[in-house]
């Protein structure tokens, strides 16, 4: 008997690193909700943008983020009554959400809304601290990475695709300073949860890191 009814899916890993992809599809493949936590940090980032509110205040970014105005509808995201799906993918934007998550009052205020999306038949939940913090009683956890090499070539392409300015050394540097960011802060740093399966998908292509996951929660599943 698991500890909790409703299943999770915690699947962890650096910035770029596929998850997003992977997450979604193994969320749509079972019918389970999905959750992009990275989306919450974005969301809260660019509302602190929008106000221009100092990135050291930590008291009024975690007000932001207390009562986000935000809305999931199908692959929309809103802030307010302003689809943002793609505001909220821009460079800056995953910057200052990668430096407002170091505060730990914001990431408090950001918890409670994700385990609102803990819902029948189950989810699929994506970001750093999933199975380490949010789920830790997940029924599978996944911790996915690539080179950084790798992740900054399918973030090049993705905002070349989506009509972003994208620069290669830019890109890979951002993603290494966002990786040591993310990866020392002191609360609820990237690492592993323990009992994570590892899953390093440089030379994979999404659906079989989707497959492999499947499997691994078909396995996970027996022994709930
Ligand atoms: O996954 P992403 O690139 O959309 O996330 C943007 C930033 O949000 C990332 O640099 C760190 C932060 N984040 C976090 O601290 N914890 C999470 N669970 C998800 C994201």
């Amino acid at each position: 008997m698991t500890q909790h009814p409703v299943p999770v899916i915690a699947i962890d890993g650096p910035t770029a690193s596929g998850k997003g992809t992977v997450a979604h599809r193994v969320a749509d493949k079972l019918g389970f909700h999905y959750l992009d936590s990275g989306a919450l940090y974005r969301l809260t980032a660019l509302s602190a943008l929008r106000h221009d509110t100092p990135l050291n205040d930590e008291h009024a970014i975690a007000k932001l983020a207390e009562h986000l105005p935000c809305r999931f509808v199908g692959d929309t995201i809103w802030l307010a009554s302003e689809n943002v799906t793609g505001d909220i993918r821009a460079e800056e934007v995953g910057n200052t959400a990668s430096k407002i998550a170091v505060l730990p009052t914001v990431r408090h205020a950001l918890a409670g809304l994700q385990l609102g999306f803990r819902k029948p038949p189950g989810l699929v939940a994506d970001g750093r601290d999933m199975g380490t913090v949010i789920f830790p009683h997940a029924t599978l956890k996944v911790f996915l990475t690539a080179s950084v090499e790798a992740r900054a070539h399918r973030r090049y392409k993705q905002l070349i695709d989506k009509g972003f300015p994208a620069n290669m050394e830019d890109l890979l540097k951002d993603l290494k300073e966002r990786d040591e960011r993310d990866s020392n802060r002191a609360v609820a740093p990237l690492k592993p949860a323990e009992g994570a399966h590892f899953l390093e998908t440089s030379d994979m292509t999404a659906d079989e890191a989707v497959e492999q996951v499947l499997r691994w929660y078909a396995e996970a599943k027996k022994h709930a």
